[in-house]
């Protein structure tokens, strides 16, 4: 029996997916795990483990390059939860404008003040006035599913709104209304937002991104939402622009101590994703994927492989993954002719250093066949199903 492991806490909604598998919170020798935000950069991994899918879209927390070299899949969900950090984005961009957290604060000390509130919250009330988000520019660096549902909306609540993103995908592009406009780089977006909103995955190249630079190209008194990763900030430099007026307000869905308490940084508890919806449409996504993977070896919305997928169209299905080198299909289907197979369909494709093929067969090879494919040089994994 195929064994789920489920390391944190997903929707029920997962397991009416896998039937006919086992699902379990604590197992030992997985062959598939869905996790949230379990960091599993020191987990050990067992040498059957197929795949780990994350219910969301980050995987920073999962060491994907060191999967892929052992031929376990990693997957995300991508827009799965656009909706609900979308939200998250537009209530922060009235949190950016207006001082809702300090008057709210504020009205708490009133309690007890008996029939003086009233005259109390009109007289203190103009410390707290704020602006308004209608006409001013939003400047959205990635334009993934997230991004592009902020871009609508708040070009829906009348924003100007520029987008950068150099990996724009058609589909996305597509999805913008025409009132988004893209620029070419981050620096057109430092130098003309009012409001910055950061979409982007934490890599090598997005880390720190935030950083004194950077914010020295900025509009004096811009807001700075981040609901990716902390990471994507330098915090000492946030810090020293919030003290200097530089910065009026950075808004994190992801806090650490130092920012913690800094007057203008508004620090959320990672909310971004936690609404029941989200958590449904993740889990499921999250588990058909991985159950698709796990019985028919189609890969859809991978971080570390390319996407192949076909529907079945034999009794026997061999799936390769493989560096992404030369002379790799020959060798590898000189062996399958070797046995004179026929080769009904075939897909194979690279991402990065890695690939995979699926090859459907009209017969099942023999062991020894699947033996010698497996000791090609650069043959990571194979698999029948
Ligand atoms: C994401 O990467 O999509 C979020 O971090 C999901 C979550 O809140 O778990």
């Amino acid at each position: 029996m195929i064994k789920i492991l489920k390391l944190n806490s997903i929707s029920p909604l997962a397991d009416e997916v896998f039937t006919g598998y086992e699902i379990y919170e604590n197992c030992d020798n997985p062959d598939g795990i869905i996790v949230r935000s379990a960091h599993m950069h020191d987990y050990a991994i067992n040498d059957n483990l197929l795949a780990v899918a994350r219910a969301g879209a980050g995987t920073n927390n999962i060491p994907s390059a060191v999967y892929a070299e052992k031929g376990i899949v990693v997957f995300n969900t991508p827009g799965a939860n656009a909706n609900a950090v979308k939200e998250l984005v537009i209530c922060e961009l009235f949190l950016g404008g207006r001082k809702i957290t300090e008057a709210v604060d504020w009205v708490k000390t009133l309690k007890g003040e008996g029939e003086n509130v009233s005259k109390l919250v009109e007289k203190g009330k103009g410390k707290f006035a704020g602006c308004e988000i209608a006409g001013k520019t939003l400047g959205i660096i990635g334009l993934g599913a997230i991004g592009v549902a902020v871009a609508n909306s708040a070009a829906a609540l009348k924003m100007n709104v520029i987008g950068f993103d150099p990996f724009l995908s058609t589909p996305n592009a597509v999805a913008l209304t025409s009132d988004v406009k893209l620029v070419s780089s981050r620096d057109d977006v430092y130098r003309k937002s009012d409001f910055i909103t950061l979409h982007v995955p934490l890599t090598a190249e997005t880390k720190c991104m935030i950083n004194k630079k950077s914010i020295a190209k900025m509009k004096d008194g811009a807001v700075i939402i981040n609901n990716s990763r902390g990471e994507l900030a330098a915090t000492d430099d946030v810090i020293e622009a919030l003290e200097n007026g530089k910065l009026s307000r950075y808004i994190t869905d992801f806090p650490d101590d130092k920012l913690i308490g800094t007057k203008n940084a508004v620090c959320l508890p990672h909310l971004g994703a936690s609404t029941p919806e989200a958590e449904d449409y993740c889990a499921v996504m999250a588990a058909n994927q991985l159950a698709d993977y796990i019985e028919n070896g189609n890969i859809k919305n991978s971080v570390n492989y390319p996407a192949v997928s076909m529907p079945r169209s034999c009794a026997a299905r061999l799936c390769v993954h493989h560096k992404n080198i030369k002379e790799m299909l020959t060798k590898i289907l000189t062996e399958i002719s070797s046995q004179s197979i026929n080769v009904s369909n075939m897909q194979d494709a690279s991402k990065g250093e890695y690939a995979y093929l699926i090859c459907d067969l009209d017969e099942a090879p023999a062991p020894e066949t699947i033996e010698k494919i497996r000791a090609i040089d650069g043959v990571i994994r194979v698999r029948q199903i």
